[in-house]
């Protein structure tokens, strides 16, 4: 088998490309990235060169996707920009990625009748109340709120219709909030933490009662595996570990895990569009495809997160003045 894997040097597609080397070791993995701020091929060592390859280039050149797609059987789409606050600023790049790369990568998987599965977010589906007892299942209704959810959802209906009307063997999974090794500190997780290794306070965003559906990367990695080999074409399927905590809840417990006093944070501006409540019913993915998650203690999976940015501050320190310029910029 030969996968072309597109992202594959940012937080969430490293984790994978890890996570398949180890599970399917006569698999050959070709990484597509085109190594913006997000991307970083220190995510990417160790690898044997019989069984792994990198190109850099972007999802956006159709010559170059051409000629890769020419040359595997299946691909795993996880190119994005990534970021809800970037894309309240400079929304550009995400329409060029998300939506035109999308496309790119659909008409070679077209031509080349190329297995393709789609990564994408539960964010298209808007935002639920606190008090809402629904979760987000495969039937709800698309209502983005940000240009960054705007560019997925379009992204997601591209997928759709390339399967019905050109056939493309297409799934899409819609994911909850990935915590993990090699989050870009941009992200609320690892911006607090490597915050607190530099003594400074977390910030939190408006009053905090805003709510994530935490997932650890790796059981994200072992649901997309799981759906490109047994998904049904043309489906779509919820991923999500049943991880919902808000965001003052997370922050107090990233204080106590560093030893730190819990009331030990800041209230900043909140962002534009915040989206409340995230929450995941990922029943058809257990019930259809037999996948479960294997870190359902958060306590646990944030302090091996904490320890490993702790022990790879080198990792992060570069970007850390640059990501925290642009926050002061937006009052963050
Ligand atoms: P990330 O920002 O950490 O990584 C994105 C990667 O894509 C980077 O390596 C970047 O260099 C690369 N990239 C960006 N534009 C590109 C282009 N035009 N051509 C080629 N490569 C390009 O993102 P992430 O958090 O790892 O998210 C990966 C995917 O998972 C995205 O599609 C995102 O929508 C989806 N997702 C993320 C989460 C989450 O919690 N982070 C949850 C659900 C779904
Ligand atoms: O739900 C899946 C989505 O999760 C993915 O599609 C996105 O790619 C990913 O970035 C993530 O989006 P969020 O906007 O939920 O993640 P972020 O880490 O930016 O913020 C998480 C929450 O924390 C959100 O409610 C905003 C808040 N926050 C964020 C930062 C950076 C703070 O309170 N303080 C902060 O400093």
């Amino acid at each position: 088998m030969k996968i072309l894997v597109t992202g594959g040097a940012g937080f969430i597609g490293s984790n994978f490309v890890h996570y398949l080397y180890g599970e399917r070791p006569d698999w050959h993995i070709t990484v597509l990235d085109a190594l913006t701020y997000a991307g970083n091929l220190k995510n990417l060592e160790g690898f044997d060169e019989s069984r792994y390859r990198f190109v850099h280039g972007n999802i956006c050149d159709a010559e170059l996707v051409d000629s890769l797609f020419a040359e595997v059987d299946a691909v795993v789409h996880f190119a994005a920009e990534s970021h809800n606050d970037n894309s309240l600023h400079d929304p550009r790049p995400f329409l060029d990625t998300n939506v035109v790369g999308t496309y790119t990568l659909l008409e070679a998987a077209r031509k080349y009748d190329r297995r393709f599965h789609h990564v994408s977010t539960d964010e298209v589906y808007g935002d639920l109340e606190l008090d809402d007892p629904n979760k987000f299942t495969e039937n709800t209704a698309y209502n983005p709120s940000s240009p960054y959810s705007s560019t997925k959802a379009a992204s997601d209906m591209l997928v759709r219709a390339w399967t019905r009307s050109f056939g493309v063997k297409a799934t899409i999974s819609n994911c909850s909030n990935n915590y993990g090794p090699y989050q870009h500190i941009e992200k609320f997780i690892p911006r607090q933490v490597s915050g607190v290794l530099l003594g400074r306070k977390p910030r939190l965003y408006g009053a905090g009662a805003n709510v994530r559906d935490w997932i650890h990367t790796e059981d994200h990695s072992s649901a997309v595996l799981t759906i490109l080999e047994k998904g049904k074409i043309g489906e779509t399927y919820m991923v999500g570990a049943n991880g919902e905590k808000n965001n003052k809840e997370v922050v107090e417990l990233i204080l106590e895990l560093m030893g730190k006093p819990t009331n030990d944070y800041e209230h900043v501006t909140d962002r534009a569009g915040h989206d409340i409540r995230y929450a995941i019913d990922a029943s058809k993915l257990k019930r259809e495809l037999g996948w479960e998650p294997k870190y359902t203690d958060f306590r646990s999976g944030l302090q091996a997160t904490i320890d490993w940015y702790t022990a790879n501050q080198a990792w992060w320190q570069p970007q850390k003045d640059a990501t925290e310029a642009k926050y002061k910029a937006a009052g963050h």
